[in-house]
């Protein structure tokens, strides 16, 4: 598995469901923001880390559709850490050559934040190394029905093509993800990149998101350079 060959097989898009941040705390009989701000922390290690392992793009699921049902206080508390983190963390990560993008609906985004993630972005639009690619407000359902209702308003009336509406998704230039990452145990994408997905390969540990360090990363990466992809055709 881990033969000469197999061990350049990086993948260029790595995605990950940061999960587990709410248990990570209850271990520790903390309330859940402090699980949330230790996840965060933790992704400024892993900028660095997938930078080194020659990723082009690197993709994090943050806060979905969904987790606005989550109680007022929790969902505010992450719009208000998200924003800090941005604040304080931006001239890091572009030193690292890393690009800041989002990516989601930027309805309901509190007006602060989507402040900073305009800066961040503008920021750190010619940086090339890395994509970091912060999903604040995404789910692949609303992304999908986005391209569908901004497609329609340019072709009216004529058939499309997959072509036609991955132009129109959030961010239609980023590949794929090859491999996607789920933390702390759960074995669902909950409406992560739906249907970029298609092909990914997957990998779930059960570490929860704030322990998730270099080894567990590397063991990763090697059990995706260890898989055969296929896409449906036969054996290369
Ligand atoms: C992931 O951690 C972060 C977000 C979804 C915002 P959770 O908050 O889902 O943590 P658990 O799943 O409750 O442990
Ligand atoms: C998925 O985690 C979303 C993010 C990590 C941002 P959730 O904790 O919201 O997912 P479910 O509810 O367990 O499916
Ligand atoms: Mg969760």
């Amino acid at each position: 598995m881990t033969d000469e060959k197999n061990e350049k097989k990086i993948p260029r898009h790595l995605a990950i469901i940061l999960d587990g941040n709410g248990r990570w705390a209850k271990k520790r009989n903390l309330p859940r923001l402090m699980g949330h701000r230790a996840g965060l922390r933790k992704l400024e290690d892993m900028v660095r880390l997938v930078k080194r392992e020659g990723i082009r793009y690197f993709s994090v699921y943050a806060f979905s559709t969904e987790n606005w049902n989550r109680p007022l206080m929790e969902v505010t508390g992450l719009m208000r850490l998200f924003a800090y983190y941005l604040r304080r963390k931006v001239e890091e990560v572009k030193a690292e050559g890393a690009r800041i993008r989002f990516c989601g609906r930027r309805d309901r985004i509190p007006e602060d934040l989507l402040k900073q993630m305009k800066w961040a972005e503008e920021h750190t639009k010619d940086e090339k190394i890395l994509d970091f690619i912060l999903c604040i407000n995404y789910g692949g359902r609303a992304e999908i029905i986005d391209a569908v209702n901004s497609l329609i308003a340019s072709k009216p009336n004529q058939p499309v093509t997959e072509d036609d509406l991955r132009k129109h998704f959030y961010l239609p230039d980023v590949p794929d993800p090859d491999l996607i990452i789920r933390t702390s145990g759960e074995l669902r994408l909950s409406n992560f990149w739906l249907w970029e997905s298609a092909y990914s390969e997957y990998y779930f540990t059960d570490i929860h998101w704030p322990d998730f360090g270099e080894n567990e990363l590397k063991k990763a990466l090697a059990d995706y350079a260890g898989r055969e992809r296929r896409y449906g055709g036969l054996k290369s």
